[in-house]
């Protein structure tokens, strides 16, 4: 692989051996995929930061590179930890509270932003064409398909890499001939009045070249939760969104278009809540946008408190300082809010029957991880049967 001067400075181990350890790691997992030289980076998210996802293994590899004090080199953006930041859940266990805040501490000691969120884009939305090092599936695709911007699926180790050194490796999403949309997917009209994410999972688990999707109209969270639940069901970092993904950052190549119907996707509405069963509703995965937010007080305004279990929404740190006023009304209706987390990367404090959830990604893994029945359903569904 060809070093500009600088590289190779920092790959000897001139400015100390974690930012060669970290060079090392890029320039090695280039080559293995035939990368001739590296690319300079604007933005670095940091996935596998929850102490229950990586656990004592992963803090020490963090720990061992903070004990040096080196400094990420680019903008740094850190995904969501495995505690309610804001102290008040009731269904988010904070068990893990002082080894999450040893991750904490080493991340934005090294100069990473504390927003705890998977959309860092809500932070510093990124540009078309610009290279980023993003790990977590459900933000690059969206860096990738709404923004244009250049990311592979890094896995949390080389993110932090290129937090430090500031490089990635080229290769992949980084260059324009590997960005060509081969299949044409038209979403019929029964399945736009359902979440989108529903489409997300099939589209995931059927179509393993780069789609390019009709999408009429659909707000940005529901966007979020379609790519989101493609990237979890499937291996996708790109979709071209018709009339949204900047031009220029993407081509096309159509080889074979497909007409989605709302039989295809049926079979992902999943579990509905039986007689007697206790349900927690599920919004915020991926994290909580504004756009939610507002819908959710208009639906919750009417109500006084839960009549069935528990709606749990989690969103970053920041959105609810900012909409401070949205978060009084939704805990006023005892809803649970959770700050900087989600139930897939941490531990819950109590067993539910049933998710019912927006999300197809939180369909994909609580299913998975944490053995629960979940069922898909709209923002207007989740809170009528939680509050009616
Ligand atoms: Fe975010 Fe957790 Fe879903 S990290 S994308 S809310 S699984």
């Amino acid at each position: 692989m060809y070093l500009t001067p600088f590289q190779e400075r920092m790959l000897k181990g001139e400015f100390g051996w974690v930012y060669a350890k970290a060079l090392e790691i890029i320039v090695k997992v280039g080559e293995a995929l035939g990368s001739e030289r590296l690319v300079e980076i604007s933005h670095a998210h940091v996935s596998g930061v929850s102490y229950s996802n990586i656990g004592e293994p992963g803090l020490d590899f963090l720990r061992d590179f903070y004990r040096e004090m080196p400094r990420f080199r680019v903008y740094t953006t850190i995904n969501p930890g495995c505690v309610d930041y804001g102290m008040l859940s009731e269904v988010i266990d904070n068990k893990y509270l002082g080894k999450q805040a040893l991750i904490d501490e080493a991340l934005v000691g090294m100069g990473a932003k504390p927003v705890f969120t998977c959309i860092p884009y809500y932070h510093r939305p990124p540009l078309p064409g610009e290279h980023l090092a993003w790990g977590e599936s459900g933000a690059v695709i969206f860096a990738n398909s709404y923004f244009g911007a250049m990311t592979n699926r890094e896995g949390g180790p080389l993110a932090l890499a290129s937090a430090l050194t500031g490089f990635t490796y080229h290769h992949g999403l980084h260059e324009l001939e590997n960005r060509v949309a081969r299949v044409l997917i038209k979403i019929s009209p029964p399945i736009h009045n359902k979440p989108l994410s529903l489409a997300g999972l099939w589209i995931g688990e059927n179509v393993r070249k780069v789609p390019m999707l009709e999408i009429k109209e659909k707000p940005l969270y529901e966007i979020k939760a379609l790519l989101a639940a493609m990237a979890a069901s499937g291996s996708h970092a790109l979709a071209v969104l018709d009339g949204i993904t900047p031009k220029g950052t993407y081509m096309t190549g159509i080889e074979e278009t497909i007409t989605l119907e709302f039989s295809d996707v049926e079979k992902y509405i999943g579990e509905t809540p039986g007689r007697g069963e206790t349900v927690l509703g599920y919004v915020g995965c991926p994290h909580t946008h504004p756009e939610e937010l507002f819908i959710l007080r208009r639906l919750l305004e009417r109500y006084r408190e839960p009549k069935r279990g528990r709606l749990l929404v989690t969103m970053p740190p920041e959105i609810a300082s900012t909409y401070s006023s949205i978060v009084r009304l939704l805990l006023s209706r005892k809803v649970d809010i959770a700050l900087g987390t989600c139930p897939v990367v941490s531990v819950l404090r109590k067993k539910y029957d049933l998710m019912l959830t927006n999300s197809g990604k939180a369909f994909f893994y609580m299913r998975k991880i944490h053995g629960l029945k979940v069922g898909i359903a709209s923002l207007k569904e989740i809170v009528e049967s939680i509050y009616t």
